[in-house]
């Protein structure tokens, strides 16, 4: 069985879902936050629970959706423990192993583009990330890089599996899809010398290595901070006197600070609704006054099948509509859902408890407890 390749056109990232048949277990590797949704949906359309969401690296080009995949389907990140993912559930070391149903993947340590890369075995698959792309490599110039290191991880790693594995690179850039490990070793530029008919050595690779010129990746100084905290957003606490804007086809209304929120209640502009479960509600507090409708229901996390006929009684219809979750990320395909509903619907950012801090903890980084608004528990 082959994995799901997935691509972003905007940064041509392979993204790959693998799962097992029997169990319906899944592992996603390299996930983008604007493809979110279409991943989700085709988690949905394999009838595939996801256990795990792997990184090769913290990646310099985009930003992952691994945070907000935490949110939506209570799967646990597990990325490469040399790679400082401070948020991710599982440090992955050299030669651990990810279990999904009756299937498994192994970590391989593959520094050289980063020093924390893993490359991924599944069966007679490896995902290569950025180690080693189908006729070329990942650069060793920036991010702790290192041609030697790199020259040893393929030439000693990769190059001694399987001539027969399917190699699935991080990135392409030309439309080809995958390769194998055979191929790669005779035909790969970087490795091979076409005109003298052999293997590069360390020296000679590490002198076409230094020498590739590249500009600077346009992203890095954005998306390496955002994936050392699995794409969680870093700007929690900012109090806002307007909505922020969402792009048209986002589905909803616009982003709102919980401040903002609390003013627009307040003042009767707009309906506040808690969407977190019950047992959110129950354990860690509630917002006196202010109705309780499940977006998803604990444990499973399914969509509450009654949610529009809940929202529907508690609101009049068309009005503007707060929607409140954890975190904000489970309340922006609820304000979709109300929007859809035909409701002026609004996503509160940070939602109740706030991002996670460096040590995991919520509740110390933004959100309506943090910022002072009212709240009570039992
Ligand atoms: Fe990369």
């Amino acid at each position: 069985m082959n994995p799901i390749q997935l691509f972003d056109t905007a940064s041509s990232t392979y993204t790959y879902v693998l799962f097992d048949e029997a169990s319906r277990q899944a592992i996603i590797i390299d996930p983008v936050d604007t493809q979110m949704q279409r991943d989700l949906a085709t988690l949905r359309e394999h009838g595939v629970q996801l256990r795990y969401i792997v990184e090769t690296h913290a990646h310099a080009d985009h930003i992952t959706s691994a945070g907000g995949l935490i949110e939506h389907t209570g799967a646990q990140a597990a990325t490469p423990a040399g790679c400082g993912i401070q948020p991710s559930a599982i440090q992955l070391e050299e030669g651990d192993v990810l279990h999904f149903g009756s299937q498994t993947l192994k970590a391989l340590h593959t520094p050289g583009h980063t020093a924390g890369s893993m490359s991924y075995l599944w069966g007679n698959h490896v995902f290569t990330g950025d180690t080693l792309l189908i006729g070329g490599c990942g650069r060793t110039d920036f991010q702790s890089g290192s041609a030697q290191a790199l020259y040893d991880s393929i030439t000693r790693v990769l190059f001694t599996l399987p001539e027969d594995t399917t190699v699935w690179p991080a990135h392409d850039y030309k439309g080809q899809t995958h390769s194998s490990i055979g191929a790669e070793k005779r035909h790969n530029p970087r490795i091979t010398d076409a005109v003298l008919g052999r293997m590069r050595t360390l020296d000679e690779f590490v002198q076409l290595m230094n020498n590739l010129n590249l500009p600077k990746p346009q992203r890095i100084d954005e998306a390496v901070p955002a994936n050392l905290t699995l794409g969680l957003r870093h700007d929690a606490g900012a109090a806002e006197d307007a909505p922020r804007a969402v792009a048209a086809s986002a589905g909803y209304s616009g982003d709102v600070s919980p401040q903002l929120a609390y003013r627009w209640w307040k003042s009767g502009e707009a309906h506040l609704v808690d969407i977190r479960s019950h047992a959110e509600r129950a354990w860690v507090g509630f917002i006196p006054d202010v109705p309780g409708i499940e977006f998803k229901i604990w444990p499973g996390m399914a969509v509450n099948p009654e949610f529009d006929a809940q929202l529907k009684a508690a609101v009049p219809a068309g009005a503007k509509v707060l929607l409140l979750c954890r975190s904000g990320l489970r309340s922006i395909p609820a304000a979709q859902r109300a929007q859809a509903l035909g409701f002026e619907a609004y996503n509160i950012l940070e939602g109740f408890e706030g991002d996670p801090d460096s040590d995991a903890h919520r509740g110390n980084v933004g959100g309506w407890r943090k910022h002072g608004l009212p709240w009570r528990q039992n």
